[in-house]
């Protein structure tokens, strides 16, 4: 079924989980989002007290670990860590600053490879991550990248977390998506970099709705539809 499946891999801001999501609804798809397993990963690591860096003790940890990805009526995907929600959860910046750091680690994505090859088994699936069209499912049959400026996609992720608490500081918002950024793109294993045959999505000058429009239309455009 890859063949039917989408790749959608971009930064973080870009606004690949919302379209996603719609997409996938939009198309009678199933939207998985990858960087949700790694962010159970990361706080399964949190939780046992493991230092983010330390390879060797997160490494450990995947033994033991169930990640398990439902979705509900309205196609939300829920995340259960070893039987617990923790779609909330995995959301922390703190959660997040693990997730990126146990992310770049061979042992984390290898283990992490063979569960999101086996959702494209079943269901014909759009799929959003880093590396989906260059590493896991390299015959999806539409590869997109989506990216906006830097400025617009802090922008974006201070607003979401704003509606969600109060306290949050843009410049804070700036560096981290910064770091992120930087880490995504610079690491050896699986960097964030457009396959050779993507086709780019700009979102910069885009709200949501002409995003989504854009992205209808590169679907529609591939599959015939
Ligand atoms: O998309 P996100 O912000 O929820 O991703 C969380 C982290 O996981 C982020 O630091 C990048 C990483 N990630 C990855 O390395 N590969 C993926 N396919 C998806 C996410």
């Amino acid at each position: 079924m890859e063949q039917k499946s989408i790749a959608l891999d971009g930064p973080a801001g870009a606004g690949k989980s919302t379209l996603a999501r719609r997409a996938a609804e939009h198309f009678g798809l199933i939207y998985v989002d990858t960087g949700a397993l790694y962010r159970c990963i990361g706080l399964h690591a949190l939780r046992n007290g493991i230092n983010s860096s330390d390879e060797q003790g997160v490494a450990g940890l995947l033994h033991g670990i169930s990640i398990e990805m439902k979705h509900d009526g309205d196609g939300l995907q829920r995340m259960l860590l070893c039987g617990e929600d923790v779609t909330d959860a995995i959301r922390s910046p703190e959660s997040s600053k693990y997730a990126s750091d146990v992310s770049p680690m061979p042992k984390v994505r290898d283990f992490l490879l063979s569960m999101q090859r086996e959702m494209v088994v079943k269901y014909d699936a759009i799929m959003d991550g880093r590396d989906i069209g260059t590493v896991v499912l390299p015959n999806a049959g539409l590869k997109i990248f989506i990216t906006a400026d830097m400025e617009k996609r802090v922008q974006r992720r201070y607003l979401e977390l704003k509606e969600k608490n109060s306290d949050t500081v843009l410049e804070e918002v700036r560096e981290a998506m910064l770091l992120r950024d930087k880490k995504d793109r610079e690491r050896t294993v699986a960097p964030l970099k457009a396959a050779d045959d993507a086709v780019l999505l700009d979102t910069t000058l885009l709200n949501l709705d002409e995003s989504f429009e854009a992205l209808c239309e590169i679907i529609s455009r591939r599959f015939g539809l």
